[in-house]
């Protein structure tokens, strides 16, 4: 089978989606100019530095009502996010906190999740996850899109706070076996870590 992608991709959709996989899901929570609480996960999420941290996530189209989706606009505005860990007791929750609702809607509320105050950045966490990142909007990048009234917009900010419960610790260490970090596939498939293995990372040297 080959795909060549043409002007209309959008049919490609479900495809590249189950390529790129597993991909973690960033479950966003920001607070609005006016002090909305918003909450919604984005699977287009990765870290992409150490020195300092740095997170990115991606909207493609729009919000229901036009316009960006409610998390970049909200980062973009307040210069805040925070990405709350998706696990495997919360999925339910995070999958209907995705719902196209109203920009005055507090998805929190919507979703049954209890608001956890942040350190060092005003929007509110999920308290029912085990780990959040506080997160300094940074800047944002417009991509290519076939429809402007679709804007594909990658937002980047700075981890400037890490909270871990100490509940999915062993040893000091993350144990992702308690963690049961849940990520997506394509379509409506999710994946659950339920096992992992180790590789040391080879070195250059003597008998290479
Ligand atoms: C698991 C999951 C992953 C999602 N990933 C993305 C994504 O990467 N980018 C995106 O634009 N929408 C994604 N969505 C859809 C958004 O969550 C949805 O459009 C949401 O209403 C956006 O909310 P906001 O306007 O409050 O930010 C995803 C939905 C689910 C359930």
């Amino acid at each position: 089978m080959f795909h060549e992608i043409g002007k209309d991709s959008t049919g490609h959709y479900s495809t590249l989606n189950a390529i790129v996989v597993p991909r973690p899901i960033g479950w966003i929570s920001t607070l609005s100019e006016e002090g909305v609480p918003n909450l919604a996960p984005y699977s287009f999420f990765n870290a992409v530095a150490y020195n300092p941290p740095q997170v990115m996530f991606a909207a493609t189209s729009s919000h229901s009502s036009g316009g960006l989706k409610d998390a970049v606009l909200d980062a973009q505005t307040t210069g805040e996010f925070v990405v709350n860990l998706a696990t495997w007791d919360l999925r339910e929750r995070m999958n209907a906190s995705s719902v196209p609702a109203p920009r005055d809607v507090d998805e929190f509320e919507y979703a049954g999740l209890t608001k956890a105050d942040s350190r060092l950045v005003r929007c509110p966490r999920v308290a029912e996850s085990p780990v959040h990142l506080e997160c300094r909007y940074t800047r944002s990048v417009e991509m290519l899109t076939n429809d402007p009234d679709d804007p594909n917009t990658v937002v980047f900010g700075e981890v400037i706070g890490v909270h871990i419960d100490e509940r999915v610790l062993t040893d000091g260490r993350i144990d992702f076996l308690k963690l049961r970090p849940v990520g997506r596939l394509g379509y409506l498939d999710f994946v659950e870590v339920g096992s992992h293995f180790s590789m040391p990372r080879p070195t250059w040297g003597e008998g290479s």
